[in-house]
């Protein structure tokens, strides 16, 4: 069954070395595998440092610590996610002239080294400081490993270690949730942000052993080593002859990038990949991942204890309902699966809305207990949906020529919009109310249903080239380039 999973044949032994042209033997596959999971680690890294915040603001908050206000507390949060901005622009230049892996390993030495040094901040200034480099490295590593990944991997497992990546974002939320926890009952927020050196040094050894991407080498004419990496990659000398050609044909077709973008098409798909990132932000959802033990406070929950577990859960849900998206996403299709995911998350903060319109939520256990079921469903709706399925419609459309672009200004629009809710949210809280401010996500959540439905492709099943023909075979609307 594993076999399969990882896309071996029953035959294949793990020492195998010479399979049929098309296949990829189990020796080789181990080195792909281990490669995926050292460059998933970047992922998992990106959601610890996403998730550690929650569970750190509210030790700032303590009058015998920095007793840090409103301002400094969104301050603190969007540092690092507007250095993740910054990295994600810079990123195309620093993984083209340096190579992924070395991408990977400056950002895997920033992760460890900026952990330390976060954990020995002397006051709020010098942790947003500390918080913008290690954002930096957040936005290089959420844009060179998956693009390592896609580089390195044979076809027919291609979508799987992507898709991996995703998982261990998830994964590496809920860890820092799960630590955040338990450094809390010792009021020890310097452990919470410390902790996470750990794993990037781990990183940082593992990236060590790591093969260079075979693209990048032809990008930079070393055609001779990337025919030797890829020799240990793939199973057979046809499959790597063959690799090869369409590497060097694919790198000619990008060259002619840069004209693009006066192609109204290209410029067409653009802005549908920055809309789609607007939208996936602009859901809430990491309002819930940044302040989830301040929105249970508000709820009435009032021990700590309860607020991070409670925040615990919130980082299951998120990483089991991303199951669902995995398995029903080629099968089911995008469009659908979004239509679900945005009626839910939009129906969930309808209700929590309401629920604190109420006024009651703090005595009443009833309507204390809908408003906590609303923020558990509407994080499984964007985790069975939004969470990865935007990622996979962005990976999806732009042509081949321009997928450097399209791929940095999707991305960084994800991290810009995340910043301005970071930066935003617990000021609306406190001057619109908690009702007013779950509605102004209820409307953005529905009206995403009519972008949806007049401009985004369906992209199930269709080949990249075929969305590539119909982009540019001029007259078609965008919402019918994927027929
Ligand atoms: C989003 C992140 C979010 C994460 C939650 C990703 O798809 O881009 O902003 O924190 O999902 O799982």
């Amino acid at each position: 069954m594993w076999k399969k999973w990882i896309g071996m044949n029953e035959t294949d032994t793990m020492t195998g070395t010479v399979g049929e042209a098309g296949k990829t033997t189990g020796r080789n596959k181990l080195i792909v595998y281990f490669a995926g999971l050292i460059a998933a680690l970047a992922g998992l890294l990106f959601g610890l440092d996403i998730g550690v915040i929650s569970g750190v603001l509210p030790e700032l908050e303590r009058p015998n610590v920095w007793n840090i206000d409103t301002g400094m507390a969104q301050e603190i949060v969007s540092s690092l996610l507007l250095g993740a901005f910054i990295g994600t622009v810079l990123s195309g230049f620093i993984s083209r002239k340096f190579g992924r892996r070395n991408a990977i390993l400056i950002s895997a030495v920033i992760f460890a080294a900026g952990s330390v040094l976060a954990a020995f901040s002397s006051g709020p200034y010098m942790l947003i400081g500390i918080r913008f480099v290690l954002g930096i490295a957040v936005g290089i590593a959420s844009f060179t490993a998956p693009l390592y990944l896609s580089e390195m991997a044979p076809e027919n497992i291609r979508g799987a270690l992507v898709s991996m990546y995703q998982l261990m974002i998830t994964v590496g939320i809920v860890l820092a949730f799960i630590s955040d926890t338990v450094f809390s009952y010792y009021h020890n927020w310097r452990g919470m942000v410390g902790i996470v050196a750990v794993p990037a040094s781990f990183m940082f050894a593992g990236v060590l052993f790591l093969p260079r991407s075979p693209r990048w080498l032809v990008l930079v004419n070393r055609r001779e080593e990337a025919e030797r990496v890829l020799g240990r990659l793939r199973g057979t000398h046809e499959e790597v002859k063959e690799e090869l050609r369409e590497i060097e044909k694919n790198l000619e077709l990008r060259k002619a990038g840069g004209s693009l973008l006066i192609n109204r098409s290209f410029l067409k798909v653009l802005f549908l990949g920055a809309t789609l990132q607007i939208f996936q932000q602009f859901t809430g959802i990491n309002v819930v991942m940044y302040y989830a033990p301040r929105i249970f406070r508000d709820a009435g929950m009032m021990s700590t204890a309860q607020q991070m577990w409670g925040t615990v859960f919130v980082g299951l849900v998120n990483v089991f309902a991303t199951f669902i998206a995995i398995a029903f996403v080629d099968r089911f299709g995008r469009k659908p699966i979004l239509y679900i995911g945005y009626i839910v998350m939009g129906s969930s903060m309808l209700s929590l809305g309401l629920m604190f319109h109420t006024g009651r939520i703090a005595v009443n256990p009833t309507v204390q207990y809908t408003a906590i079921a609303a923020l558990f469903i509407f994080i499984a709706g964007f985790a069975m949906s939004a969470g990865p399925v935007i990622w996979v419609i962005c990976s999806e459309v732009y042509p081949l020529a321009g997928r450097d672009i399209g791929i940095t200004v999707s991305t960084a629009t994800n991290w810009l919009c995340n910043a301005i809710v970071g930066a935003t949210f617990l000021t609306m809280l406190k001057a619109l109310g908690d009702d007013i401010t779950f509605w102004i996500f209820t409307s953005i959540n529905f009206s995403f249903l009519a972008i949806l439905w007049f401009f985004v492709p369906e992209t199930k099943g269709i080949s990249l080239e075929k969305i590539e023909k119909n982009l540019f075979s001029g007259g078609r609307k965008l919402r019918e380039i994927g027929r």
